[in-house]
């Protein structure tokens, strides 16, 4: 159902009349209040209030223009006659936050879930763009279902060094290889250090961020267009205001979430992952923002799409160009057109039009960047999805960005515990390891460390000084959608829930078949139970406080590491009858 569809409400059904309408003591409270910032009644009694949540601090500085951009809100808010309330909410960076952003991405979604529901806020304009924040901010729309829509970060600007490209990530993990193999001196490592982030936004390259935005589009939450608009365009401003604006509309129809996705939306945001060759990171979260919903979604679903969707986008990690190619090319809009034939046309989104709409007069301006259907980048998706003994729950892979010759490979194995014993033994000279042995990284899934990603396993320093820049690698951890490699992720269940990963020893022959969907131990059953016997759980870290609650809660990473009491099981939330 479009918003327009939906009755208009009248100023007294506003969720906000209950605050600032009654005649009452509470209300006196509430009006007061808000006239000790300066406001008059006029200016909020009977209008819709849009909440503006705000993901901004100085340690996220891919959301260093979101005080502007809050501001280019609110200027759309006011002109189409609502009321602007700026709330801020925890940001999630990925580069500053230890362990890991994806621990607090729970803890955003329930932040946002309660701050929409106990502030008299009609609609809200959701600020995001860093890695977690596109998926928490939604989880925690769709859980309070009120009215919401999308701002996406943009992308920096294209960064350049000595005369060549770079990107986010996909670049720093190269020469950080060429660093370890002596061909780049510390001084050269400075400098390229102040190349690689040259604006403010997300990372440039497909990685988690503009992934996730990406979705967001394809999923009705954000207005056309809007996911691949570069940070600091003049176009984002522009944006920025029209969100304020339709904020105002969503308000007066009371468009939900509910409203806007289906089981179809979600086949069109894995549909689009496909084509722009995501980050494995979306799987997770499209399967957890889908299970606020009461949408079930598998790893099934996403390795079926992968099959019948071609890799499009020419972005880095899985291409060659960035994310400001990719908008000058002809952006998202422009990719749907071509899988078009795949897409649920007629789902809606938030700005009152179809996705088969808002795609309709979309073009495309470099047929390098944005692939023909038949002249893809890979001819199937960017994700495969593996079975078999070692990981009886599944796990992932992004073929398109891995090395063709590993993707069909049997190798020994050498098993580090976690993520210290990998760093201490990795450098070691001594190491006996060759190109053809399958790394395997334990203790990186959510119960452990809330699932790091720490996939992308660092190559041995002597294999790097031989000049091998992939092998095999496997772990329970995620990896950076920026990175690359023939790395098998997200293995469920995790080693220290006790999930087969566990019992692999030094040696140990591994199978890993892409095209036959397939990782396997070659070790006997009989030997896996002997070490199964023998296995002694991990002491958890996380003993207190939010993180007592995240171990106790979480699931697995094929459940989408939601938090099991956050799942929406059909119940509805009941407020205590207080005025
Ligand atoms: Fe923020 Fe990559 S660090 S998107």
């Amino acid at each position: 159902m479009l918003y327009h569809q939906k009755p208009r409400l009248g100023p007294e059904q506003l969720r906000s009349y209950r605050w600032f309408g009654p005649d009452d003591l509470r209300s006196f409270g509430h009006r007061s209040r808000n006239k000790q910032s300066g406001f008059s009644n006029d200016e909020f009694q009977g209008k819709p209030v849009i909440g503006i949540l705000n993901t901004w601090n100085d340690l996220n500085t891919c959301h260093g223009h979101f005080r502007d951009r809050a501001e280019d809100i609110k200027r759309g808010v006011w002109q189409a006659g609502g009321f602007p309330v700026e709330l801020p909410v925890m940001s999630l960076s990925e580069t500053f936050m230890k362990p890991t952003a994806m621990y607090y991405r729970n803890f955003l979604s329930m932040e946002t879930e309660e701050t929409l529901r106990c502030y008299p806020v009609d609609a809200a304009v959701l600020m995001g763009g860093c890695d977690k924040t596109t998926p928490a901010l939604i989880m925690g729309a769709i859980s309070a279902d009120i009215p919401c829509l999308f701002m996406p970060g943009g992308p920096m600007i294209r960064a350049s060094w000595r005369g060549e490209p770079q990107a986010s990530g996909t670049d720093v993990w190269r020469h950080w290889a060429e660093r370890g193999a002596g061909r780049l001196s510390c001084a050269d490592w400075r400098e390229f250090e102040d190349q690689i982030a040259p604006s403010t936004g997300h990372c440039m390259t497909m990685g988690t961020a503009s992934t996730m935005t990406s979705v967001a589009e394809v999923l009705g939450f954000t207005l056309p267009g809007a996911a691949s608009i570069p940070a600091v365009h003049a176009a984002h401003s522009r944006m920025a205001a029209q969100c304020g604006k339709q904020a105002v509309e969503l308000a007066w129809h009371d468009y939900k979430p509910s409203d806007l996705i289906s089981r179809e939306s979600f086949e069109n945001a894995i549909t689009a992952d496909m084509a722009i060759g995501g980050s494995t990171n979306a799987i997770v979260h499209l399967i957890a923002m889908a299970g606020r919903a009461g949408i079930e979604l598998s790893l099934e679903d996403f390795d079926a799409i992968s099959q019948k969707t071609p890799v499009l986008a020419n972005i880095k990690p899985s291409g060659q160009y960035v994310m400001a190619d990719f908008y000058d090319a002809g952006g998202l809009r422009g990719l749907l057109t071509r899988v078009r034939q795949l897409l649920h046309l007629h789902c809606p989104t938030v700005s009152g039009t179809t996705l088969g709409e808002n795609i309709a007069d979309a073009k495309i301006f470099d047929e390098d960047v944005i692939r023909p259907f038949d002249r893809p980048l890979s001819a199937k998706g960017g994700t495969a999805v593996l079975r078999g003994n070692l990981a009886p729950n599944g796990c992932v892979i992004k073929p398109s960005a891995a090395d063709p010759k590993f993707l069909k490979h049997k190798g020994p194995a050498i098993v580090f515990e976690n993520y210290q014993d990998m760093k201490q033994r990795l450098s070691d000279p001594e190491l006996e390891v060759t190109g053809d042995h399958v790394l395997v990284l334990k203790g990186a899934g959510p119960l452990a460390a809330g699932m790091p990603e720490s996939g992308m396993l660092p190559i041995p320093k002597k294999l790097l000084e031989a000049g091998v820049r992939d092998m095999v690698r496997l772990s329970d951890a995620r990896m950076s959608g920026t990175s690359y490699g023939t790395c098998v992720l997200h293995i469920s269940p995790e080693s220290s829930a006790g999930g087969p990963l566990a019992f692999v020893e030094d040696g140990d022959i591994i199978e890993l078949d892409v095209d036959q969907r397939r990782i396997h131990l070659d070790v006997s059953e009989e030997e896996l139970s002997r070490r199964r016997e023998k296995w002694v759980q991990p002491a958890g870290n996380f003993s207190r406080g939010y993180g007592k609650l995240y171990s106790e809660e979480t699931t697995q990473a094929d459940e989408g590491c939601d938090f099991r009491f956050l799942h929406h099981d059909g119940s509805h939330w009941k407020e205590p009858d207080i005025d």
